[in-house]
């Protein structure tokens, strides 16, 4: 085991929260070359980007050896674009130095802050959202267990923190709302609701296979949409966050709960109540709709 730095705080990055794990390669992120057949998977943290990432890696790279997918962590196959952890390669020079094609990358950006070469290119990017409520429980127990994030501190400052857009990678509301609006001029982003692949893993399936040009065979559809199951991914070492060296399982498991609703088992009558007022408040002008129950 690696000795850990202390968890990192948070500062104001042009208007966004952020730790310095994130914008210490901010140039070379900028700079980044894109390809046309890169893969972005944009989310605001926990809204389901790993359980995208391993359908995308299973599209595409099932039939290679088994080695990729029984010794690779996942967070490898599909590198983090805006990471730079101290002793571990940056996001950019993970991504450089792949050789395996189409690239898969996963990015928490906010739309603004995306390098200009994924418009140029006109890149494929996949942007998944998650209702606020259970992205906040599930975000809360996150920074619990991830060394790598801030302290988080009890549940209901915690809460009040989402609210005011003060945890890593910003405001919810302005995540989703910005990407929502960017995806109404372009072509190149598919919107998925985390709810819907809870709801109807294969309907998703087919929408994102379509967005990409992709038409796997019954048995591989057969064989993604098993093995991206809850319960398959929380007992696969390479996808199940065991290989992350920041988190600490004695404290939260990765694979949490994978549920809709949860929330409900997090917010008191009057932290709901609170939040929904608010919540209406940030979300007007939008026809962004989630939905908190199934
Ligand atoms: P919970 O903490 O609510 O369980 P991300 O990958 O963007 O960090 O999102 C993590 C959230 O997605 C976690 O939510 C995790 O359990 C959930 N998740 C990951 N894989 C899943 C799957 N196959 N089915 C359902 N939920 C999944």
């Amino acid at each position: 085991m690696m000795e850990l730095p202390p968890r990192p705080t948070l500062f104001d990055f042009h208007g966004v929260s952020m730790t310095s794990y994130f914008t210490d390669n901010w140039d070379n992120i900028q700079n980044f070359k894109a390809r046309p057949d890169d893969i972005v998977i944009a989310s605001y943290p926990k809204a389901g980007n790993t359980w995208v990432s391993y359908i995308l890696d299973l599209l595409y790279f099932s039939h290679m050896s088994s080695d990729r997918q029984d010794s690779v962590p996942l967070f490898e196959r599909v590198p983090f674009l805006e990471i730079l952890f101290p002793g571990f390669p940056s996001g950019v020079d993970e991504l450089t130095q792949l050789t395996t094609f189409p690239r898969i990358i996963k990015t928490h950006l906010p739309v603004h802050f995306m390098p200009k070469t994924f418009w140029e290119q006109n890149s494929k990017i996949i942007y998944v959202a998650r209702n606020a409520k259970d992205t906040a429980v599930s975000y809360f127990h996150f920074d619990r267990m991830n060394m790598a994030q801030p302290e988080p501190g009890d549940w209901s400052s915690y809460l009040q923190r989402f609210m005011e857009g003060k945890l890593v990678f910003g405001s919810w509301y302005e995540h989703v709302r910005g990407w929502w609006e960017k995806k109404q001029t372009s072509s190149n982003i598919l919107y998925l609701f985390y709810e819907d692949l809870i709801e109807d893993t294969e309907q998703e399936l087919g929408r994102l296979c379509s967005f990409l040009g992709l038409s796997p065979t019954t048995a591989l559809k057969k064989e993604v949409t098993k093995k991206v199951l809850f319960d398959n991914m929380k007992n696969n070492k390479m996808a199940n966050g065991s290989t992350d060296e920041a988190f600490d399982f004695k404290i939260s498991p990765f694979m949490r709960k994978g549920k809709v609703g949860d929330w409900k088992n997090h917010f008191t009558v009057q932290q709901d109540e609170q939040f929904n007022e608010d919540y209406a408040k940030k979300m007007k002008n939008t026809d962004l709709q989630f939905r908190t129950v199934l």
